[in-house]
């Protein structure tokens, strides 16, 4: 494990030519729109001039590639078994964005070890080049997919209305805030009928943030439900290129936007990427070993 992570600390040596954005795009409760939002958005990111990395780390069941229409030769599990280097699995796509394909298919990959994940971390070395890094998680609180969240700069969570997803989008906040107080965390709420909608659950959010966690959580924004979302998928088509005067492609426009606009805005430092390999080797070091890791569970 000291090797492991001694080798990373070695990585991080080299300075990122500048810091970049590294967003996840989770959410405790499975199937609230994640892949989409993440595709869609990495597109609209790319139309206000950011050159942008989409990376599908949903190890279990990505599936980015459906949503583009795509069937990349190789992803991650070939970059995970040290087939492939990371840089050779990017995909330049139509739409402007480049992507790393996920590991679907590959269950046992959800089961990540230590070094399969560190192996995968320290080939993104050769992404610098981005200005965004979006990365869509799998759903749940699994040790996983908590690594990614808390070695991210920017974590997007998503719910929709419904009160199941909302506890579940609660949840995470708690694992997070549980390691790091000052996480920068965004509520973005799908599939609303109004606006108003969406102010009441991440109200109800942050406040519970605030006063249980001692935690200060933004609101970014919301995403109307449209139908023009499960046709675009079954069409394998990304919604915001389908059509990009519909509902929902107005909604993602609005919060690219809002997140391009921070990058001026903000002060805080990014970690970029060697920030990101920073605190992963971090978490590495401290729990040993991915599945064994000792993060906190929300109860
Ligand atoms: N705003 C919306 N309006 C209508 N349908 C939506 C909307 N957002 C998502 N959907 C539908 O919800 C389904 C799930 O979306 P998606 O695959 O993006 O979710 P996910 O959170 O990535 O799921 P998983 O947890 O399995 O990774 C899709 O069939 C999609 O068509
Ligand atoms: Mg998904």
């Amino acid at each position: 494990m000291k090797d492991q992570a001694d080798e990373l600390r070695k990585m991080m040596g080299a300075k990122d030519k500048r810091p970049q954005r590294i967003i996840s795009v989770s959410s405790g409760k499975g199937g609230v729109g994640k892949t989409n939002i993440a595709v869609n958005l990495a597109i609209a990111l790319h139309e206000l001039g950011q050159n942008v990395l989409l990376i599908d780390a949903d190890l279990g069941l990505g599936n980015v590639n459906v949503i583009l229409g795509n069937m990349p030769e190789y992803n991650l599990y070939h970059v995970i078994k040290g087939v492939k280097k990371m840089h050779e699995i990017v995909v330049d796509t139509e739409y402007g964005i480049r992507y790393i394909a996920g590991a679907s298919g590959f269950s046992s990959l959800a089961n990540l070890s230590a070094r399969g994940l560190s192996k995968l971390i320290s080939s993104m070395d050769s992404l610098n080049d981005a200005d965004i890094i979006i990365v869509d998680t799998g759903a749940g609180i699994s040790d996983q997919v908590a690594y990614f969240w808390l070695s991210s700069d920017e974590n997007i969570i998503v719910t929709t209305p419904e009160p199941t997803a909302v506890l579940d989008a609660f949840s995470v906040v708690k694992v997070i805030a549980s390691e790091d107080s000052e996480a920068d965390i965004k509520i973005l709420v799908n599939r609303v009928t109004k606006p108003s909608q969406a102010k009441v659950v991440s109200d109800n959010i942050i406040s519970a943030s605030k006063n249980y966690l001692n935690m200060d959580v933004k609101y970014l924004g919301y995403i109307f439900e449209d139908k023009t979302i499960p046709y675009s998928v079954s069409q394998q088509f990304p919604f915001y290129q389908y059509d990009n005067k519909c509902q929902a492609s107005m909604s993602i426009h609005n919060i690219a936007k809002k997140i391009a606009d921070m990058e001026y805005s903000d002060s805080r430092d990014t970690k970029g990427l060697s920030g990101f390999m920073e605190t992963l080797s971090r978490f590495l070091t401290k729990n040993g070993n991915v599945k064994n890791a000792n993060i906190k569970k929300s109860n």
